[in-house]
């Protein structure tokens, strides 16, 4: 069962398929697959798998006996999700998993179709368990080695595991939950009702690894080094002699595609890099010179400010500024790219979420997320080598490249840039006095040691005047919003709780500095129900 209401609104870019392996010819040395009943912390299970150095794949609850044989998994994890196992279309996986002899961990919703598919009893509990929740530690054998007998974990589920099934001993319980979690050692199966994969069961990750490291006998063989040897060989490969190019925006994804592509084919990667004049103060001189110094890349420079701020002009819908700036973006791209002879590859900073979205999302839509789509009559093909990784997996991989810190650990930067933290209409005057705002905010962060402890800070204009009075003079100016959010993924986000002293003085240098502002308001909502940027 889902633990909030949330959504993952991750382009879909790829053309993913259920099964597809980390890289054609690549069988990564250790894997373990969990199988997804719909849950919408999935991708922290494969996140915390990866934290122990195993590789990990999802894939949807009814992927084929077949496939799961030929990926020669050591392990199996079937993950929570929204049913009851008495639901008409309840999602079940083909029983002769249960016979292939691999060890399987069973989460929340698994925990309760595991139970029922092996003879065990599950029915409605009659006090459902939500959030925190006191367990009992019977038997710490394997999940629980090295842990108290009393802990907290995290739980969201109506029905409960009640029988366990034969074979099966009952290792742990709380107050309403007679089996908390169960295990026969006898076939390597294990199952928790918990969430071992949330931050809210803090030594949950041990639960995961005791599985993997313990059952599954894996060695932790999952390393940075060694994903970048194999990707600089995949590429060659699937290169020649071509040219390859790559959008770049600054931000970590695209500037690791390009290090990595550059790494692997040198000068036959050409970056393009389009001022669509939305960036913040220097941001388009720094990531050039920042990219120049780092790596002798062939970088086209697109100056484009002036067609986009054209079309625009009088545009107040937030999906309309976001279709529009996408378009252009690839009139742009498209320009650029026709000029080059050979160039028929296209290199993008696809990662894991998005390609887990392609394969099996049923999320709602909440914003069409920008970034570099190109028609389907140009005839690239996708050079994507971090589809496979979850975004600390790529600060890694930057950082083993030799990316520069401040490149690597930037805050994230949306597509369409500062015309989405300007509500209504966006035009020069309205960003340039967005972009001193905003660049007073993450001067004060940095000094006050919090830019890497904060997931983004940024200022938002409102062009809604207000009145004020400085130097004994009225004023009627606009006011700034600061937004500032801790988060793990941008999938959830809570404000954060940044000191006062920090606040007055990035309110007090924004009144000061930045002409036609004469207020700073706080916006102190997580996501949800609130997105992290305002439109
Ligand atoms: P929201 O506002 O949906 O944002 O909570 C979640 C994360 O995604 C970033 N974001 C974008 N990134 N293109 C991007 O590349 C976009 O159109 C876009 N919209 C939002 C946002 O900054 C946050 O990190």
């Amino acid at each position: 069962m889902s633990l909030t209401p949330q959504h993952q609104d991750q382009p879909v870019l790829t053309n993913y398929k259920p099964g597809d392996a980390a890289g054609e010819g690549v069988t990564p040395p250790e894997l373990v697959l969990v199988l997804d009943f719909g849950a919408q912390y999935t991708q922290l299970i494969a996140r915390r798998i990866r934290e122990c150095h195993v590789y990990c794949e999802i894939l949807p609850f009814d992927t084929s006996l077949d496939v799961i044989k030929t990926r020669g998994a050591v392990g199996l994890i079937l993950s929570g999700g929204p049913s009851s196992v008495y639901d008409d279309d309840a999602p079940q996986i083909d029983k002769a998993i249960y016979d292939l002899g691999l060890p399987i961990l069973g989460i929340c919703y698994g925990m309760q179709a595991m139970a029922h598919d092996l003879g065990g009893k599950v029915s409605a509990a009659t006090l459902k368990e939500f959030g925190k929740t006191q367990l009992s530690v019977q038997d710490p054998t394997v999940l629980f080695e090295g842990l108290n007998t009393d802990l907290v974990c995290w739980m969201s589920h109506g029905d409960t595991v009640e029988e366990a099934p034969p074979g099966f001993t009952v290792s742990a319980s709380t107050e309403s939950c007679p089996v908390a979690a169960m295990i026969d050692t006898n076939r390597r199966f294990y199952a928790v009702q918990f969430h071992p994969e949330v931050v809210h069961t803090p030594w949950g990750t041990e639960v995961i690894r005791g599985f993997v490291e313990k059952v599954c006998g894996t060695r932790g063989l999952w390393k940075m080094e060694s994903f970048i040897d194999q990707q600089v060989r995949l590429i060659r490969e699937q290169v020649g002699e071509h040219q390859v190019v790559c959008g770049l925006s600054g931000g970590i994804d695209s500037c690791t595609v390009a290090a990595l592509v550059h790494k692997a084919i040198g000068d036959q990667l050409v970056c393009i890099f389009v001022n669509h004049g939305l960036l913040r103060k220097g941001e388009a001189e720094d990531v050039q010179r920042k990219f120049a110094a780092a790596f002798n890349i062939n970088l086209i420079t697109v100056d484009a400010e002036e067609r986009f701020l054209r079309r625009l002009a009088g545009v107040i819908d937030p999906e309309q500024k976001r279709s529009i700036i996408g378009e252009e973006f690839v009139r742009v791209f498209e320009e650029e790219s026709c000029k080059l002879k050979n160039a028929t590859f296209l290199a993008q900073g696809t990662l894991y979420p998005d390609v887990i979205e392609s394969g099996m999302g049923k999320a709602a839509k909440i914003k069409t997320h920008h970034n570099v789509a190109l028609p389907e009559d140009m005839n690239f093909k996708l050079v994507e080598p971090l589809r496979f990784l979850f975004k600390d997996e790529v600060r890694a991989v930057a950082e083993e490249l030799g990316l520069p810190t401040d490149m690597v650990w930037r805050q994230p930067f949306p597509g369409p840039g500062l015309a989405i933290r300007i509500t209504g209409e966006v035009n020069k005057e309205r960003l340039d006095l967005l972009r001193s705002a905003d660049w007073i905010i993450i001067d004060e962060i940095k000094r006050a040691g919090l830019y890497r402890k904060v997931w983004q800070s940024f200022a938002v204009l409102i062009p809604t005047k207000s009145v004020g009075v400085m130097g004994d003079q009225r004023t009627y100016a606009y006011p700034i919003v600061l937004r500032a959010v801790t988060s793990e993924d941008a999938m959830t986000a809570d404000w954060a709780r940044l000191p006062y002293e920090v606040l007055d003085r990035i309110s007090n240098r924004i009144v000061n500095e930045v002409p036609g502002v004469n207020r700073v308001v706080l916006d102190i909502t997580s996501k949800p129900p609130a997105t992290i940027e305002w439109e």
